[in-house]
């Protein structure tokens, strides 16, 4: 059975629309974490557009669950992690344009650097996990790099129409998570999970961790946080 990361980013989103001080990320997270979050997931981006240093700082000191790391491969970030230590960091793609992150990384283009990210990481103890497509050369490239984990990018899934192309962005799915196991790596799965599509994806065996981020979010502003963490859990644990 997989473990929720709740990803909180969003909740700095709407603190950010008026550049003010509510609401508190590290509330949200405490919230999170009192309705059986596993972990908190943040996205410390380089033009902080939502995230920034004061979140990460005190989410570091209060989260008692696992706080999971999303950053870019960036000199300035990668550093702020090695200062940080959270409990694991997951490297992604980022662009500025993007709305949200886009795409996978493009771990086979750079194994080099995220052989030396990984290995920077894991001297400070941190875990480490990257997000991409199923594709096997990333699988491959992340596994060399000596990292722990990949998230598996399910927003082909999410994004698909019709019952032909939805079989067979899990069938992807699958194929990546066996590829990942017989590389000897964790495989955790997000991006566009919903609470109407997370069935199909909560009953792949074998994915550990779910970070899911925008649809938590959008109910807890309608329900609160601890009910749309509670129902989110309830739909990853006992999947239709
Ligand atoms: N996983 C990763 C690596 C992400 O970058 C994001 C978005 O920040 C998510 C999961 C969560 O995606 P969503 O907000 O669509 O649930």
């Amino acid at each position: 059975m997989g473990l929720l990361n709740v990803n909180i980013d969003h909740v700095a989103t709407i603190r950010q629309a008026r550049r003010t001080d509510e609401p508190d990320p590290v509330w949200a997270a405490m919230q999170c974490e009192l309705a059986g979050a596993n972990g908190i997931t943040v996205h410390l981006r380089k033009d902080r557009r939502h995230i920034n240093d004061r979140d990460v700082r005190l989410l570091k000191d209060t989260v008692a669950c696992k706080f999971n790391l999303e950053i870019g491969m960036d000199p300035e970030v990668i550093k702020i992690a090695e200062t940080l230590c959270p409990d694991q960091v997951t490297l992604v793609p980022e662009s500025r344009a993007e709305l949200t992150t886009e795409g996978g990384l493009d771990c086979a283009g750079q194994l080099e650097r995220l052989t030396e990210t990984v290995k920077r990481m894991h001297q400070k103890g941190i875990l480490v996990s990257t997000f991409i497509l199923p594709q096997e050369q990333h699988i491959l490239a992340t596994a060399e790099s000596g990292a722990d984990a990949v998230e598996l990018h399910t927003g082909q899934y999410t994004n698909a129409a019709g019952d032909a192309h939805i079989v067979k962005h899990l069938n992807a799915l699958r194929d990546g998570r066996d590829a990942a196991m017989a590389a000897g790596l964790i495989v955790h799965a997000g991006h566009g999970l919903t609470y109407r599509n997370i069935h199909p994806v909560a009953r792949i065996e074998h994915l550990c961790e779910f970070n899911i981020g925008h649809s938590i979010v959008s109910r807890a502003v309608l329900v609160g946080m601890r009910r749309a963490v509670e129902q989110m859990n309830k739909l990853i644990r006992q999947p239709l």
